[in-house]
């Protein structure tokens, strides 16, 4: 049987998604169409058809659905899983591999990803406390001995999240609840440790787990200045971060294990952001998709065909085992100037492809116009070294960076260099009190 499918979503991950589809060996078995806000020029060119389209309007998506005929869906972003994409797709007759609205939440709320944490004991959960009303939070905030992490409830693209003790004093903490339009907000302990994240790919009761990954969400070198959505990330061949024993990785996935089992009938990606903290692994959050950079670490080294992972899913079959290539990859992303406060969007920026040299290149949310491409509020396109070490993929990655011509683009060129990576073995190995 021949599929057609469609891909939704324009970022850098779905560029990620589009290319391991691309290299399927069944690629001949089906037709790929995608849809996304912007244009992406790189899924554009793999795929049969691109539409621009308001992705997170469910009938907008089901609507293309039907008119290139899909048989199949995968849904990159949050935001289209949290307006009930897949729930529209799947009453549309299209299997689409992503979580429904009502699981989605896990991601979604984080009042509720907390709390079903608390309901269903699933390990690594920290202190937290909800709240409606922010004066109520505020005084909270003021008898609360110890620093804490203030969480919108709803979706902030990653930067809603403020931290005391980190970024903010405690009345700034109050000032910015108190400025906010928030419905609901979580305080929660602030965790202090390093941050990792894995992913399981779910579906049909098997959570099959993807290599560790550390992505970097400060804007600018040594991890200073406000939260954005990543600016770059990286992955060792031996599957752990180098700050990590396997004793972690295995709290980790016995977090994801439970919260699959507790969830019933979760399908897509799961995301858990972790952080390794003195008293063992706790949980950041939870996504309810792909990280993005993370997907463009995790699908490059994956030898496993993904369009077979998504037609097992659909088809009520086991997933096919992952096999992943014994490599370290580093990605760097390069963002709007401005990035993420003031964004400089509308640029029009120079991408000199064959400069990429070993490296990959992936486009993320830049717009493709008739005279060329052009910048957005968000990160434009990224470059992924892939070698035996770190140092090597860094190297790869930052000799291809010299595709950003001379636009000004904003980029963390930090990450995945010697130095930062030790720091990060040091500050555990402190917390461990080795
Ligand atoms: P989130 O939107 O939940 O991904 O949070 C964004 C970032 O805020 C995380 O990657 C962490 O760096 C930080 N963060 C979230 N929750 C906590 C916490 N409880 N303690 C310390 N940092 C946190
Ligand atoms: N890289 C973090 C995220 O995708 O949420």
């Amino acid at each position: 049987m021949s599929d057609t499918l469609l891909l939704v979503g324009g970022g850098g991950r779905e560029h990620a998604i589009a290319r391991a589809l691309d290299e399927s060996p069944d690629r001949d078995e089906f037709d790929l169409y995608a849809c996304a806000g912007n244009r992406n020029p790189g899924i554009a060119r793999i795929a049969a058809g691109f539409e621009t389209l308001d992705t997170s309007d469910p009938d907008a998506v089901v609507a293309y659905a039907e008119e290139v005929g899909a048989t199949l869906a995968v849904i990159g972003p949050e935001k289209p899983l949290a307006e009930g994409v897949v729930d529209a797709l799947e009453a549309a007759g299209v299997y689409a591999f992503g979580p429904k609205q009502a699981d989605a939440r896990i991601e979604v709320d984080k009042s509720f990803q907390r709390e079903f944490m608390a309901e269903h004991d699933i390990p690594g959960c920290p202190d937290y406390a909800v709240f409606d009303d922010m004066e109520a939070a505020c005084e909270y905030i003021d008898e609360y001995d110890g620093d804490l992490a203030v969480k919108p409830a709803g979706l902030t693209g990653g930067k809603g999240v403020r931290v005391t003790g980190d970024q903010i004093t405690k009345e700034e903490a109050k000032a910015y609840l108190r400025d906010s339009d928030y419905e609901t907000v979580v305080l929660e302990e602030r965790l202090v440790g390093e941050e990792f994240t894995i992913q399981a790919i779910v579906a049909n009761d098997d959570v099959l787990i993807t290599p560790a990954v550390q992505d970097h969400k400060r804007a600018y070198e040594g991890d200073e200045g406000p939260n954005t959505g990543g600016m770059g990330s990286y992955t060792d061949a031996s599957f752990q971060l180098p700050f990590m024993t396997e004793a972690d990785s295995v709290e980790a996935l016995n977090v994801l294990r439970s919260t699959v089992e507790a969830l019933d009938d979760y399908r897509g990606i799961l995301y858990g952001q972790f952080m390794l903290t003195a008293e063992g692994v706790k949980v950041v959050e939870f996504n309810a998709r792909f990280g993005d950079p993370e997907a463009m670490n995790t699908l490059p080294v994956l030898n496993t065909d993904f369009y077979e992972i998504l037609t097992k899913a659909r088809d009520g079959e086991p997933l096919p085992e992952l096999d992943f290539q014994e490599k370290a990859t580093v990605c760097k992303y390069a963002t709007p100037a401005g990035y993420p406060t003031n964004p400089e969007a509308g640029t029009k920026i120079t991408v000199d492809e064959d400069s990429a040299g070993d490296a990959l290149l992936y486009y993320a949310s830049v717009d493709e116009r008739d005279d060329g491409i052009y910048t957005t509020t968000s990160r434009a396109f990224a470059v992924v070294g892939v070698a035996d070490t770190i140092a090597a993929a860094e190297e790869q990655a930052e000799d291809a960076l010299a595709v950003a011509g001379e636009d000004g683009l904003h980029i963390r060129h930090d990450i995945g260099k010697a130095d930062l990576v030790q720091r990060r073995i040091d500050h555990v190995a402190e917390l461990r009190g080795e």
